[in-house]
């Protein structure tokens, strides 16, 4: 599946993005608000495209223009719901890229995907204090629901508060 939007194309990985992927993700302030490690060396790179980054609704986020990785966006339907109406985002922008509104325009993208696959409510999570985050769960329409304190993330071997919010899809 490959999703067109204004200026950006949403797109399978593939194994050839895996150095500028390395170079994006070995940035310390991507991981960390994600809850993963940065990466240290290019395998890091090829073990997620083989894994997590190879999950169905995972893209790579590409510029249009010149095809250069920005980040990654993903939806993920919580399998263990019979009815498959819930799903969660998760995303990241490499920091050369950051304010130009790529996070939201790719976010509105996935919403609608989301809208497509019948997903009726779709999860949004962020770290304590990861404003710009927030801002992009405000601007793409969530709603506060909920903040859970000292939850683990075993990845970068942490606890920490995590913010919910909330999108309600209307049905079809
Ligand atoms: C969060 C992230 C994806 C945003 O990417 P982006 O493409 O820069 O986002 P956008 O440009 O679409 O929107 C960012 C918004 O946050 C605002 N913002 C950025 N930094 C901010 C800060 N420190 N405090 C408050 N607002 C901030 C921007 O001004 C913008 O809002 P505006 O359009 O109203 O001006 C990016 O910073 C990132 O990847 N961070 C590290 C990984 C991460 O946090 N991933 C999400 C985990 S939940």
């Amino acid at each position: 599946m490959i999703i067109h939007t204004q200026r950006l194309c949403l797109r399978p990985w593939s194994d050839a993005d895996a150095p500028a992927l390395f170079e994006l993700a070995r940035d310390p302030r991507i991981g960390m608000l994600c809850g993963w490690k940065p990466y240290e060396r290019i395998d890091d790179a090829h073990e997620a495209l083989s894994t997590f980054l190879a999950a169905p609704d995972s893209y790579a986020v590409t510029l249009s223009s010149t095809g250069e990785l920005v980040g990654s966006i993903a939806l993920r339907i919580d399998t263990d719901s019979p009815e498959a109406t819930v799903a969660d985002i998760g995303y990241w922008i490499g920091a050369p890229y950051w304010g130009n509104g790529y996070a939201s325009e790719a976010g509105r993208a996935i919403i609608e995907r989301a809208r497509e696959l019948g997903v009726e409510t779709i999860i949004l999570k962020y770290f304590d204090g990861n404003d710009a985050s927030r801002r992009v769960s405000e601007k793409l329409g969530f709603t506060w629901r909920s903040r859970e304190e000292g939850v683990e993330y075993p990845l970068i071997g942490k606890h920490l508060t995590v913010h919910c919010t909330e999108l309600a899809l209307a049905a079809h």
